[in-house]
């Protein structure tokens, strides 16, 4: 009987029922957050995850601009159908370097975290082009002015700097190299080897096919990347937990 005669207090004063709100929900905070903070690391450890090349940071950036993640997700979950239709589910740390995030949370088209070595170039570039070219019933967008929107890197250095700062681990040398690393990836014929030893795995190619440097080939080339840096043949999910 007390405990309801006082809960009417409780009710009846709204600074106490506010103040009381507040310690309930401050320990289901704590209870909640502290953990975490205790966990030696919430993101697995996996060995072939490293920054983007500054040709794939280009091509992300170009993706993030045209809202390409408005209708594609880059998350394959660990469900059974979408582990068929994808490939394996994505880890935390294969999404580590990216900001922002491209999860996505709709998916109009594809999943796209694992597309990467799916198509050849010219697959992505005349599907970008004009998407009924290829797949007649798509309702993507037609992206064909990226291939005449041409792109010298020149930013290359404050892209990478601006990452850095928001905890990419992006070292001096590859900020200094980022504009030679840039154009490096896009031309066979260039002295590559330098940029591949700090992109492990980076694809060198003309990726557009032209021989400008454009959007285009920035896209592609961030597009062949994505999901390709794990070796699921190899990596065992149990291992690294
Ligand atoms: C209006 C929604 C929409 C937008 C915006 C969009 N797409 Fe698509 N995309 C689709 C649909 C639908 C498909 C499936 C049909 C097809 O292959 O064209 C698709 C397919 C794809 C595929 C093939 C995936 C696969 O596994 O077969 C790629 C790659 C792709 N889109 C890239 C992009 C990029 C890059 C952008 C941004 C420049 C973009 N999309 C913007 C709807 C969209």
């Amino acid at each position: 009987m007390s405990f309801i005669s006082n809960h009417k207090k409780v009710e009846r004063n709204a600074t106490l029922l506010l103040g009381l709100s507040f310690v309930v929900v401050t320990i289901g905070g704590l209870v909640e957050i502290a953990p975490l903070f205790y966990l030696e690391n919430t993101i697995e450890k996996v060995s072939g995850v490293r920054p983007y090349s500054p040709l794939e940071l280009a091509g992300r950036n170009i993706y993030v601009r045209e809202g390409c993640y408005v209708c594609h997700s880059q998350m394959i979950r660990p469900l059974r159908d979408e582990v068929e239709r994808y490939g394996p589910y994505s880890l935390a740390a294969e999404s580590m370097y990216d900001h922002p995030f491209q999860w996505g949370s709709k998916r109009t088209g594809p999943d796209l975290a694992r597309v990467g070595a799916r198509y050849s170039d010219e697959w992505h570039v005349d599907h970008l082009a004009d998407p009924r070219s290829v797949v007649p019933a798509s309702i993507m967008p037609k992206y064909g002015f990226l291939l005449d929107s041409r792109l010298d890197g020149e930013n290359s250095e404050a892209l990478l700097v601006a990452n850095r700062r928001v905890g990419v681990p992006y070292t001096d040398e590859m900020i200094e190299n980022a504009v030679a690393d840039f154009a490096a990836q896009a031309d066979p014929d260039s002295d590559y080897e330098e940029m591949q030893a700090r992109y492990p795995k980076a694809q060198v190619r003309n990726f557009d096919g032209q021989p400008a440097l454009t959007e285009m080939d920035a896209l592609v080339a961030y597009l062949q990347m994505l999901g390709t840096l794990v070796d699921f043949s190899t990596f065992n999910p149990d291992a690294s937990r």
